[in-house]
C-alpha cells in the first residue's frame, strides 16, 4: 500500500522509520518531511495543513492511508475533510476527527470531558473576560504555585506556573487581555500537582485499544531540569516508576474511561491519544491531553514496538485493532536531542551538519534540518535524536551520549543529564 504521513520533526522521521519496515507499504510520503525523512521515503512539498494540495496527491498518487504527525491538522479537520470527500471517503486517516482533536485544541473541554468521566485530574475553572472577579476569587481558595492555561493551540507556550498570587492575578488578566492572543479569551486556572510526569501512549479505533510503550519526556532546556521550556530535549523508555501496578491504574482510571467517554459523547476517534500523566503519591493524574504522538518521546517509543505499526493502523482503520498484535521489544531506549544554541530563545539556521555518517549503532532521528544546495543544515531549534537501544537505560544512554559526540553543528547543544533523575 502507498501511506502519506503529514509532518516534519523527528517524531514524524520516527514514525517514517518505523512505517518504512512495514512489508505492507510500496510507497512511503511524507508531507513536507525534513532533511531525514527523505531517507526512508520520499518528501513531497505539501504543507500538513495544505488540505487541497494533501487532496490532489493522495488522488494522483493513489495514496491507501494518510497518517497525521502533528495536531494542527487535526484540530483544523483532516479526519473529516477526508470523511465528508466522495472521492476520498475511502481512504482511512490516522488521526481523530475535529471533534476529537477539540481535547487538545481546548483545554477548557478537555477538563470538563475528564469531569464528566471521573478521570483524576487537577481541580479547576475556567474563565473569560467576563467573568475576571470570579477568577480572582477562584486563585484566592488556591495555594501556590498558580497553574494558569490559555485555552487554546499555543504551541506548547500557553502555560503559566506562577509562584505568587499578586503575580498569578496580574497574569490572569494579561492572559484574557490577549496575551496569546485568541488562544487566552478563555483561561483555564488549575490546581499544581506535585510529581514526575510521564507520557502514556494508547492507539485506539475508537472502541478498543492498545496501550504503547510509555515514555519520559525532558522539558526544560537546562541540567538538573532548570530553564525555560522546550519542545524536549531527550526521553526514554521504559519508565521506572510505570510499573505494571501504576500502569493497571492508569487503564483502568483514566484510559478505560476516555476510549469509553468518546462512545458515550458520540466523538470518532480513530488515532494515537497522548496522556500527559503526573504521578501524586503513586496515583495517575491528567495533566493533559494531547491527540498525537509527543516529541521526543516517539524517538524512544517507536523503538520498542516490534510489531508492524502499519498492521495496528489498519486495525485503527477496520474497528478491529483488538486482534491485532502489539508486541513490545524489551530493551531501554531512549533519545538525546541535539538543539541550536540560544535555542528556545532566538537562535542561528543554516550551519553545515556533519559527522551523522560516522554514527555506528545508534539511529539517528532529524528533527529540524534541511537540505540546501546539496548540504545538510541546520533549520530549526531542535536539530537532531540520537535515538538508541540498551539492555537497560544507563546503557542506551551511554550509547546516546557517545554518538552524539561525533555528530557537529555551529553551537550544537545538548543535555547530558537525560534520563539520570530516574534511577536504573
Ligand atoms: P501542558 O501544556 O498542559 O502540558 O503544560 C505544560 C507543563 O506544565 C506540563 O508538562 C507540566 O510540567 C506543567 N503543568 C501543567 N499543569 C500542571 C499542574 N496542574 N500542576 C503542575 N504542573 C503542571
Ligand atoms: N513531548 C511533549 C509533546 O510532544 O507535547
Amino acid at each position: 500500500m502507498n501511506i502519506l504521513l503529514l509532518g516534519s520533526g523527528g517524531r514524524e522521521h520516527a514514525l517514517a522509520w518505523k512505517i518504512a519496515q512495514s512489508k505492507k507499504v510500496d510507497n512511503l510520503f511524507i508531507a513536507p518531511g525534513n532533511g531525514g525523512t527523505g531517507s526512508v521515503g520520499k518528501n513531497v512539498a505539501i504543507k500538513a495543513d495544505d488540505f487541497d494540495g494533501i487532496k490532489a496527491f493522495v488522488l494522483e498518487h493513489h495514496v491507501d492511508m494518510v497518517v497525521v504527525g502533528p495536531e494542527d491538522p487535526l484540530v483544523k479537520g483532516i479526519y473529516d475533510y477526508f470523511k465528508n470527500d466522495a472521492q476520498l471517503s475511502a481512504i482511512p486517516v490516522i488521526g481523530p476527527s475535529k471533534q476529537g482533536a477539540v481535547l487538545e485544541g481546548s483545554k477548557e473541554f478537555a477538563k470538563g470531558f475528564m469531569q464528566r468521566h471521573n478521570i483524576p485530574t487537577a481541580r479547576y475553572q475556567a474563565f473569560n473576560g467576563e467573568h475576571v472577579q470570579e477568577g480572582l476569587a477562584f486563585l484566592e481558595t488556591l495555594q501556590p504555585p498558580y497553574v494558569l492555561k490559555a485555552d487554546g493551540l499555543c504551541a506548547g507556550k500557553g502555560v503559566l506556573i506562577v509562584p505568587t498570587l499578586e503575580e498569578a492575578k496580574r497574569e490572569f488578566k494579561e492572559m484574557l487581555g490577549g496575551m496569546f492572543g485568541n488562544a487566552s479569551a478563555t483561561v483555564v486556572i488549575e490546581e499544581f500537582l506535585s510529581g514526575i510526569e510521564c507520557s502514556v501512549f494508547v492507539l485506539t479505533d475508537g472502541t478498543h485499544y492498545k496501550i504503547l510503550p510509555e515514555a519520559k519526556d525532558y522539558k526544560r532546556i537546562g541540567e538538573g531540569d532548570k530553564g525555560l521550556n522546550t519542545g524536549g530535549m531527550g526521553s526514554v523508555s521504559p519508565v521506572p516508576f510505570a510499573d505494571k501496578e501504576w500502569m493497571q491504574k492508569v487503564e483502568d482510571r483514566i484510559i478505560r474511561p476516555t476510549v469509553e467517554g468518546f462512545a458515550a459523547e458520540g466523538i470518532d476517534y480513530k488515532g494515537f491519544i497522548f496522556f500527559g500523566l503526573i504521578n501524586v503519591g503513586g496515583d495517575p493524574m491528567v495533566i493533559e491531553y494531547n491527540v498525537r504522538m509527543g516529541d521526543p518521546e516517539t524517538e524512544s517509543v517507536m523503538l520498542r514496538i516490534k510489531s508492524d505499526l502499519v498492521d495496528l493502523f489498519e486495525g485503527v482503520a477496520q474497528g478491529n485493532l483488538d486482534m491485532k498484535e502489539l508486541v513490545f521489544d524489551e530493551r531501554a531506549a531512549v533519545c538525546v536531542m541535539l538543539v541550536s544554541g540560544g535555542y528556545p530563545e532566538a537562535y542561528q539556521k543554516g550551519f553545515p551538519i556533519t559527522g551523522i555518517d560516522q554514527v555506528e549503532g545508534s539511529i539517528v532521528f532529524h528533527a529540524g534540518t534541511a537540505v540546501k544546495d546539496g548540504t545538510l543544515v541546520t533549520a530549526g531549534g531542535r536539530v537532531i535524536a540520537v535515538s538508541s537501544y540498551g539492555k537497560n537505560k544507563s546503557e542506551a544512554l551511554a550509547k546516546s551520549f557517545q554518538e552524539a559526540q561525533k555528530i557537529q553543528f555551529e553551537k550544537k547543544y545538548f543535555r547530558s543529564d537525560i534520563g539520570k533523575d530516574l534511577g536504573e
